[in-house]
């Protein structure tokens, strides 16, 4: 598959204008597929956009031009990064689309707030874990290839007609919304001091128990970004390091409003 994809990149970049195959060979997302990626995304113009292989640079420049957003494109074909930076003052966006020639493995994500990707799945599951650890919140679209077990928060299926491989020329995308991490020991402050909320997490889906005085109560649902959404309609935030129940869902009415903290961020009560 990966030999067949080399093959076929040099046919469409042209016989000798790539030097190297790197982790991922060259091929272009089709534009109309470039800005579903971006859509799916919500991308707007308080975004910072950042391409990991950037190609010519199209997915970089059309987020600059469409929706008024900052980005930087990451490639390591030196050819391809002139080429990018050309296409961005052609279209007249090079103050807000730059473009470095830089291995995308030893690149500073945490700037930010949206990663697109078109590369293999294999590299997506070594990017993964850094992944996993930038802000909550960080949208990440990938073009074709998944990140395993850590499941899209949403997927779509595009009509790609000028998509120069496979031969059902349909793209799928993927969104994650990076999840902020909750697992562990919360503790009720001020008048629900009694209430305990104990979490598990497996990327951006949760388990809860969340118990005041006698009552207990299961919650399972998913983490997005800074919420967690239960499928009872509990709904909590995680906001300067506690956890704050907007709606209690199925559990008891009090809890709404209640504030919680990590249990170990308390001070020993004194008997
Ligand atoms: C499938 S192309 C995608 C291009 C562009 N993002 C798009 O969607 O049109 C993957 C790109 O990643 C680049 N690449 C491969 N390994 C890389 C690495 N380690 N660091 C940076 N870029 C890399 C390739 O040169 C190629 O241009």
């Amino acid at each position: 598959m990966r030999a067949a994809l080399a093959a076929l990149a040099l046919w469409v970049a042209g016989p000798g204008t790539l030097q190297a195959q790197h982790d991922v060979p060259f091929v272009v997302t089709p534009d109309d597929v470039s800005l579903a990626m971006l859509e799916l995304a919500q991308v707007g113009p308080q975004d910072f956009v950042l391409d990991l292989g950037s190609g010519d640079g199209r997915i970089v420049i059309l987020a600059a031009r469409r929706f008024g957003a900052r980005g930087m494109g990451v490639e390591i074909v030196p050819e391809l990064v002139e080429r990018s930076r050309r296409n961005a003052a052609q279209a007249g966006v090079a103050e807000r689309a730059r473009f470095v020639e830089q291995d995308l493995f030893k690149t500073d994500l945490g700037t930010a707030t949206v990663i697109t990707m078109y590369l293999l799945q294999e590299v997506n599951l070594q990017l993964r874990p850094s992944l996993l650890t930038l802000k909550p919140g960080t949208r990440i679209v990938s073009h074709d290839w998944d990140m395993g077990d850590w499941r899209p928060d949403r997927s779509v299926t595009v009509d790609a007609p000028d998509k120069p491989v496979g031969r059902d020329k349909r793209s799928q995308l993927h969104l994650w919304v990076v999840p902020a991490r909750a697992e562990g020991s919360w503790c009720g402050i001020g008048a629900l001091r009694n209430a305990r909320l104990q979490l598990t997490q497996k990327h951006q889906v949760f388990d809860a128990t969340l118990s005041a005085g006698r009552s207990a109560q299961l919650v399972a649902g998913r983490i997005e970004g800074q919420r967690l959404r239960g499928a009872d309609g509990f709904d909590a935030v995680l906001e300067g390091g506690r956890l704050r129940v907007t709606q209690p869902g199925g559990a008891p009415a009090a809890l709404a409003g209640a504030e919680f903290e990590r249990c170990s961020a308390q001070p020993l009560m004194r008997s």
